[in-house]
Order: structure tokens, then sequence, then C-alpha cells
């Protein structure tokens, strides 16, 4: 038998937080099934099958200077969440009231949160990576929220979370309606396993402040 608490249903009340903050503490990483108010996650997906598709731009790999489109690495098309709309703007909230209560509890120094539609289109992935390498990224905790109703399991698309070591799988998620997964971006290396169908994502990193006088936060 598990040993592991069930998680909590319901929206970012005192158990939810108190469930995520144990699960990343002892584990590193969370999943929880149904974290999102369900109205805010209907929101979100309306929000989601309205945008027009010219707003989704292919994804790249790193950043700035050094950011490139590398259709063997991944090959999804994102849009940034801006929050003006009610959905984006309750999830941000949502994620802020996270932010907030994982900094008390964890002393986690967390400073800002991003995050991005995407969309990866049937037979689209994204190999085995890392979104954080030690010392080289001000990001900390991934999130990645799915928007996929009625996702069957032939439907593939997983999210594999493998071991700091990069080869033992450690779970498999199916990307279904709802979903929250958090994890520590250094720490866990992931990948996105091709779909049958059209497969929706919020991606999303919690970034501690590393900004000086000199070298502003670099932007996304
Ligand atoms: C990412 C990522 C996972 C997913 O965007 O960095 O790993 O399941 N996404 O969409
Ligand atoms: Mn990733």
């Amino acid at each position: 038998m598990s040993t592991q608490p069930l998680p909590p249903r319901g929206p970012s009340d005192g158990d939810t937080l108190d469930y995520i903050a144990e699960q990343l503490e002892t584990r590193g990483y969370a999943v929880i099934p149904a974290a999102v108010p369900p109205a805010l996650v209907d929101r979100l997906f309306i929000e989601l099958k309205q945008l027009d598709s010219a707003e989704f731009k292919p994804a790249g790999i790193g950043r700035q200077d050094d950011f490139q489109v590398n259709r063997f690495v991944r090959s999804d098309q994102i849009c940034w969440l801006q929050g003006q709309s009610e959905g984006a703007g309750g999830f941000l909230d949502w994620m802020e009231q996270l932010r907030q209560g994982l900094n008390r509890r964890l002393f986690l120094g967390l400073f800002d949160y991003e995050a991005h539609f995407a969309s990866y289109p049937p037979g689209a992935f994204y190999k085995k990576h890392l979104d954080a390498f030690k010392g080289q990224s001000n990001r900390v905790l991934s999130t990645v929220f799915y928007l996929n109703p009625q996702w069957q399991p032939s439907d593939g698309g997983e999210l594999v979370i493998y071991a700091e070591d990069g080869e033992s799988e450690l779970e498999c998620v199916r990307p279904e309606y709802g979903k929250l997964v958090i994890f520590l971006s250094e720490v866990f290396p992931h990948e996105v396993r091709p779909a049958q169908r059209e497969r929706y994502s919020i991606a999303g990193w919690f970034r501690v402040n590393n900004s000086s006088a000199l070298v502003p936060d670099p932007p996304r």
C-alpha cells in the first residue's frame, strides 16, 4: 500500500499548498490532478481556443542572443500569457498565491512567474531536457498545466519525468484537463512524447531575482 497522501481537489486552499510543499520537499516534484478551480480551467480553455493561430510562434531554446528554433529538439508553438484576460489573469493570480504560499513554507525566495501557452500539433514533441542549468538560470520551479479535455491513454503525449541521472523514469504523466505538475527546474530532466492529437499546456517558471545594476534580470 502506498503511504502517499491523496492529492487534494479544489482551489488553492491551505491543504493544496501543504500538499505541494510537502511533495516538493520530499520528492522534488508534485502532480496535482485538480488544483485549480474548475471554472478557471474552463475559462482558460475557452481563451486558448479563441487565440488566433497567428499569435503562436515556434518555440525556441535558449534566450536572447542564444535563442534558436530547433525542430529536432522541440516542435511546439507558444504564446506568452499576458494576464489582461479573465482566464490568464486568474491563472497568474492563482500562481501568485502559490508563489507566496511556497515562499512562506519552503523559503524559496521565489520572485516572479512567467508562463506561456504551448500547442503541440499531432506528432510534436520536446526531447529530454532540463529547464535550467545549475548556476546559469534564475528558473527555480517549473510548472506545467494541461488543457486537454477527454485525453485518452492512447492519445500519448505524456510528460516523462526522469531521475537526476537522466536515465530512470520517475513518472509518466498524462496531460489531462486541469492537471498541474510542479518540479525543481534544475533537478529533473523531462520530455514530452509525441501525441496523436493536438496537445495543449501552459508551461511556467517561478524565478528568483538575480538582477544587479550591471546585469538586469534577463527578460524572457
Ligand atoms: C517545457 C516543457 C512540458 C509539457 O515547456 O519546458 O517541458 O508537458 N513542457 O508540456
Ligand atoms: Mn521543460
